[in-house]
């Protein structure tokens, strides 16, 4: 496969600083020669990812995420390799050489890209056409601007089903691209390609970089599926996007408000917050709380007013605490959404909307609150059960003024002293923190014994020589100038785990066309894989790099080498094992 050099791949990591630019998307703080941090790949809330700004690779001890500039590239923005690479050359002010290298994935990404804008044009002309009077009239008669349906620009797919792929074949695509974009899929004969999206009113859905990722198309009357989105592409994933981002991460507030739907959304920004956001049809993950990580300090919930809304709002308060992001909730008094809400305060619908926004309470209010409601506070029982379930929200709490805050609370509303409830947490805590630890050591067990190693699964069975194998690597890349030495002693067939002498192979040759060695590991290896990698070469602290360790490390691999497999063993005739034993025994003198 043609590719990039290692020239060019050196110039970008030389151009671009990864704590600099880690710098922007996180907070940093200097530990030594690292700078360390909050894992933007995770949630945490004690700092277990480097950066080791001498070698400009970075690695996390939470979830084991490692690599350099270009994989932290690709983690944070969502980009294949090339595109990161492009990303990086851009930044730097490079221009990449010609398209020599293979990039046929990205060119689709790009392709897709552009037909989506395509589509979006598409759809807009429609909707302000006589052939969209239909659309028009139901978007005006929920209340929307024609400034706001401008803003978001909004559409309308004409109830036909070849009307899009028509104009889109005319504009110079592929069949195979619109597919790619789920614009259009095929008939069931095959013969012909049929618009995904027809007589509905259509929402683009778009990124923080201004890229048309997918679709929402709503349906004008009561039929089911009330929206049909974009299925998963290539540029689009529904649970690492939001709804209207591209809008929010402009806005002056320091918080983001997330609801449930698209009108919801529209609808507020209309109202003017224009920093809303929305889940795109499916519950909030992980990867959503961290992407509003990094244009908000805090998340406000205003979920719809029903049950399973509700239910939402519970779970979501998990994720984004989990994040790190403090949370506040919202109730909508009148209404069964913020998108009600609004239209049903007419012109008054900002100063309404404040209104219920500034009388907000954090998570806890709104747990508490919740909680208090499933008790009879009239009743000894039901004030001790509401005691009992409120001490253990309080556990989770870590910040101790927050606790003895809520303290008093629990303690005006049932007559317990503030301090007997504050012991009780205490207790919780020291115990939450014990189980904690526990799994803690558990996990780092499971990793030792390389049970769980899917990278080299032949840890399990060879963990002492594995690790020495790791060390001759390690060693190898911090001293090429080592590499006769090594070679003259050690051969890839020497090691006892494939994934250890593929290394050891890769590297050697690196070396020996004076590469740098790290150079392309990112390029070259799984992302599992090179999160390995840096791990073994970089992260490692305790690593002991000498000439006396290394000759340890040569000798345990030597010596695993001559010993027998288990499989030899068991097709080895009698004389064989004689000949094995004593062998044994001689080491061992
Ligand atoms: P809602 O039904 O609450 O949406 O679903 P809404 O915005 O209030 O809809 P309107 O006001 O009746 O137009 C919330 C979100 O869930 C997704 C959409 O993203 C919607 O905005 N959803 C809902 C779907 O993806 N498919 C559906 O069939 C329904
Ligand atoms: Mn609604």
């Amino acid at each position: 496969m043609p590719r990039l050099s290692d020239e060019f791949i050196s110039e970008i990591k030389y151009r671009n600083d990864l704590g600099e630019l880690a710098g922007s998307y996180m907070q940093l703080k200097r530990r030594g020669r690292n700078l360390v941090g909050l894992c933007p790949f995770h949630g945490e809330k004690t700092p277990s990812f480097n950066i080791y700004t001498e070698n400009g690779s970075f690695y996390c001890f939470g979830c084991g995420t490692g690599g350099d500039i270009i994989t932290f590239v690709m983690k944070i923005e969502n980009l294949d390799y090339m595109e990161a690479v492009k990303f990086l050359a851009e930044r730097a002010g490079m221009t990449m050489p010609e398209d020599d290298y293979d990039d046929s994935m990205s060119k689709l990404r790009t392709r897709i890209y552009e037909a989506n804008r395509e589509a979006a044009r598409f759809f807009y002309s429609k909707l302000v056409s006589k052939e969209g009077a239909e659309g028009l009239r139901y978007l005006r008669n929920r209340g929307l601007a024609d400034s706001t349906i401008r803003r978001f620009g909004l559409g309308f797919a004409p109830d036909e089903r070849f009307s899009l792929g028509n104009h889109l074949r005319s504009r110079g695509f592929t069949e195979a691209e619109m597919i790619a974009a789920n614009l259009v899929f095929k008939s069931r004969s095959g013969n012909s390609v049929l618009d995904r999206f027809y007589n509905r009113v259509m929402f683009p859905i778009i990124d923080v970089r201004g890229n048309v990722i997918a679709f929402g198309g709503r349906i004008m009357s009561d039929q089911k599926p009330k929206y049909l989105n974009t299925s998963d592409t290539l540029v689009f994933n529904k649970s690492y996007n939001l709804f209207s981002l591209n809008n929010a991460k402009n806005s002056k507030s320091d918080s983001l408000i997330l609801c449930e739907g698209y009108m919801d959304v529209i609808s507020l920004n209309q109202a003017g917050f224009t920093n809303a956001v929305a889940t795109l049809g499916t519950a909030l993950t992980a990867d959503q709380a961290s992407l509003m990580k990094r244009y908000c300090k805090e998340v406000i919930l205003c979920y719809d007013a029903d049950e399973a809304g509700q239910k939402a709002t519970a779970r979501a308060i998990n994720i984004l605490r989990g994040v790190g992001l403090p949370v506040r909730v919202i109730s909508i008094p009148d209404g069964k959404d913020p998108d009600e809400f609004i239209r049903r305060h007419g012109d008054k619908g900002h100063a309404a909307f404040q209104n219920v926004l500034d009388n907000s309470g954090n998570d806890m209010d709104y747990r508490l609150q919740k909680l208090k409601l499933r008790f009879d506070m009239n009743a000894s029982q039901g004030k001790l059960d509401y005691l009992n379930e409120g001490v253990k929200l309080l556990c989770e709490l870590d910040n101790p003024m927050e606790r003895e805050l809520y303290a008093s609370r629990l303690s005006d509303e049932t007559g317990v002293s503030r301090d007997s409830i504050l012991e009780q947490v205490r207790i919780g805590v020291k115990r939450k923190e014990k189980g904690r630890r526990k799994q803690q050591f558990s996990q780092m067990q499971r990793r030792l014994s390389g049970r769980d190693d899917s990278v080299n699964p032949q840890r399990a069975d060879h963990p002492r020589v594995t690790n020495a194998e790791e060390n001759l690597i390690t060693y190898l890349v911090r001293n090429p100038d080592k590499l006769t030495y090594i070679h003259e002693r050690v051969s890839p067939d020497d090691f006892s785990t494939i994934f250890n002498r593929k290394l050891y192979a890769y590297f050697s040759d690196k070396i020996l066309n004076n590469l740098d060695p790290m150079t392309t590991v990112s390029a070259d290896f799984s992302s599992k894989e090179s999160s390995r990698i840096f791990y073994i070469v970089n992260a490692r602290e305790n690593f002991a790099n000498t000439p006396q360790a290394l000759d340890e490390y040569i000798g345990i691999i030597l010596k695993e080498k001559a010993k027998p497999s288990e499989s030899e063993i068991k097709n080895s005739s009698s004389d064989e094992f004689a000949d094995f034993f004593s062998r044994m025994k001689n080491d061992h003198q």
